[in-house]
């Protein structure tokens, strides 16, 4: 018999106070910038979907295959019976490790922690018909801010996985891995998938597809803030830009005005210009390279175990334990 539980660590209230400081600050930052965790509400989550079955999108299928051929030597590796994964989304890569820990016979529970609960309800609907011997508790919750009241005790491996870790600036990955290494016990583990740095020409269009999924996914943002803060925004009259930075080496997600623009958000008494041309950063997608992973563990006091790529160095899977 499943049990599938749903812990809220984020409430409405809570994402709703964070959604207007992000606003607030973003829209009136010089340049203009949003976060990206904004994008996932339901339409946002079933855009990514969308993106990951993208033929230019490589991660997560390079990703997946990763997955398929280490999982065994990972559930070897950790031996442990809780695995939490944060941004887990569909949590569709996720039954490969799922499979592996029950043949390894230690799995107990999987806790799934996204701040998008329309992803985790539908992730957590789809598994406990699945496995239906595992325990299941989903966590509503931020994973800037939320680990402190994730489960504790037994053997835990966190998994991170999709390249997400990317998505945070540099201090702030900093800070979230000091972070996840506070809440592990030493010994315990930490599963994490990077996107490797690739050539311009792989990697934009990743970015910026020709169906134009990921041009709605950037836009979404928009929608949410007109339904969230109650502003008008004209999400068409943005364009979808999708620009290699070299010296960061992060691809960068922008939405530029198409003309000049006068945008209100009603719930924040805030009158925002857009000039025509204008840009504003949605995401940052950061690339890796294998020594800089190693050199961001040893910085959070992780040492990394094991490292998996695939033979064009796309994508990374990497193994850290907490010393
Ligand atoms: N891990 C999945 C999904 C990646 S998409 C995969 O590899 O395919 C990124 C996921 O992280 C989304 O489900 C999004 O809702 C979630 N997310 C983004 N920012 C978050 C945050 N600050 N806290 C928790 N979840 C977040
Ligand atoms: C979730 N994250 C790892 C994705 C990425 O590739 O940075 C989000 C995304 N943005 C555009 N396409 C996909």
């Amino acid at each position: 018999m499943s049990l599938a539980a749903l812990d809220v660590h984020l409430t409405e209230s809570d994402a709703s106070a964070a959604l207007r400081a992000d606003a607030a600050a973003g829209l009136t930052a010089e340049p203009k910038v949003l976060p990206p965790k904004w994008f996932y509400d339901a339409r946002g989550s079933e855009l990514f979907e969308q993106i990951t079955e993208l033929p230019e999108y490589y991660p997560t299928r390079t990703e997946r295959a990763l997955l398929a051929d280490s999982v065994d030597d990972i559930a070897a590796a950790s031996g442990a019976d809780t695995i939490v994964e944060l941004g887990s989304g569909s949590s569709t890569k996720t039954r490969l490790l799922l499979d592996a820990f029950t043949r390894a016979g230690t799995l107990r529970s999987y806790v799934p922690q996204d701040v998008s609960e329309a992803a985790l309800r539908g992730a957590l609907d789809t598994l406990s018909g699945e496995y239906p011997d595992l325990e299941l508790r989903g966590v509503v919750g931020d994973f800037t801010r939320d680990l402190g009241r994730l489960p504790r005790g037994g053997r835990r491996m966190i998994a991170f996985l999709g390249g997400t870790i990317g998505n945070l600036l540099p201090a702030e990955r900093a800070a979230f891995l000091a972070h996840v290494r506070s809440v592990l016990d030493p010994g315990e583990q930490l599963l994490l998938g990077t996107g490797l740095v690739v050539a311009p020409e792989v990697v934009v269009p990743a970015y910026d597809d020709a169906a134009g999924v990921t041009a709605e996914f950037n836009r979404n943002v928009l929608h949410v803030l007109n339904r969230e803060l109650d502003a008008d925004f004209v999400p068409d009259d943005f364009a979808h830009v999708a620009v290699w930075d070299a010296e960061n080496e992060w691809i960068e997600m922008r939405l530029r005005a198409t003309r000049t623009m006068t945008v209100h958000v009603r719930a924040l008494d805030l009158v925002v210009e857009f000039a025509a041309g204008e840009e504003m950063r949605t995401e940052v997608s950061a690339k890796f390279h294998r020594n800089g992973v190693r050199e961001m563990y040893a910085g959070a006091g992780f040492e990394l175990t094991r490292w998996w790529a695939d033979p064009d160095d796309r994508f990374g899977l990497s193994l850290a334990t907490a010393v």
